[in-house]
């Protein structure tokens, strides 16, 4: 049987405050295969680690990150939004800040097997020259893991493509597209991102690319076992702990 492999999403945003060095650290201890998170570019050129394009739902600051410097958004805690968790404790993450996507991969250096999964955010803003420095900073710290650049932005996914023709791309979907099978050999892309309900509601349509398919997010019992047993190449999840544990019980 073929090993769905288990992606944490944001690392393991269940319980970890998203995007932040601790809630990749602690879906490494609990042994995901891979690491889902989100690129922006600074207004000062840098790529930072963050969902949305401003500060304000996931920190203790406000504005766009495009207006921002990394010293600027560095004044702001990414934890102080999350102290509803339960897992909250001050001492570990209380002093968490919005990570550099250069910290995230210094902090994966010593799991090379770890695979990571970087989502370019480029659907609103362009950030230009946003991909040159993501794969430069693989390039330079990546070492050597497998890593998937994905994006609901396809022009973003050809611009890598053509800057480094070895590598991966996904193109994350949320409707039903046709023909999937002529995108993926037409833009040589690895795999398809798809949100799970399309998968799930759908299956008959995607049963002869399954094996391309990585599913987000799925967080029920339900849905992680179902999936599962479709056997997909991948499942991210902001549980992956959960998922680990129905997926290494098989
Ligand atoms: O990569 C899958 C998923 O992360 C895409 O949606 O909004 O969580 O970034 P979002
Ligand atoms: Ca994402």
């Amino acid at each position: 049987m073929r090993e769905t492999k288990i992606y944490g999403h944001r690392g393991s945003m269940g319980a970890y405050p998203e995007n932040t060095l601790i809630s990749f650290q602690k879906a490494i201890e609990q042994g995901v295969d891979g690491i889902e998170l989100d690129v922006h570019m600074t207004k000062d050129g840098e790529i930072v680690v963050i969902h949305d394009e401003q500060l304000d739902r996931t920190t203790d600051g406000n504005g766009f990150i495009k207006d921002l410097t990394l010293p600027e958004i560095k004044e702001y805690s990414a934890g102080a939004k999350f102290q509803h968790f339960e897992s909250y404790d001050y001492e570990t993450w209380g002093e968490e800040r919005v990570p550099t996507l250069q910290e995230v991969l210094e902090l994966l250096h010593d799991f090379p097997k770890v695979e990571l999964n970087i989502e370019l955010k480029t659907y609103i803003f362009p950030y230009f020259g946003i991909e040159e420095k993501v794969l430069s900073l693989v390039e330079q710290y990546g070492n050597n893991r497998k890593v998937v650049y994905s994006s609901f932005h396809l022009p973003s996914l050809l611009r890598i493509k053509n800057m480094d023709p070895t590598a991966k791309i996904a193109w994350l979907l949320m409707q039903g597209i046709s023909h999937p099978v002529d995108y993926m050999e037409t833009f040589a892309m690895e795999s398809l991102h798809i949100s799970k309900d399309m998968v799930l509601e759908n299956v008959y349509d995607y049963k002869n690319l399954l094996q391309n398919l990585r599913v987000w997010t799925a967080n029920s019992t339900d849905e992680i076992k179902q999936l599962l047993d479709l056997q997909v190449q991948a499942i991210i999840t902001d549980y992956p702990e959960k998922a680990l544990f129905f997926r290494n019980e098989r």
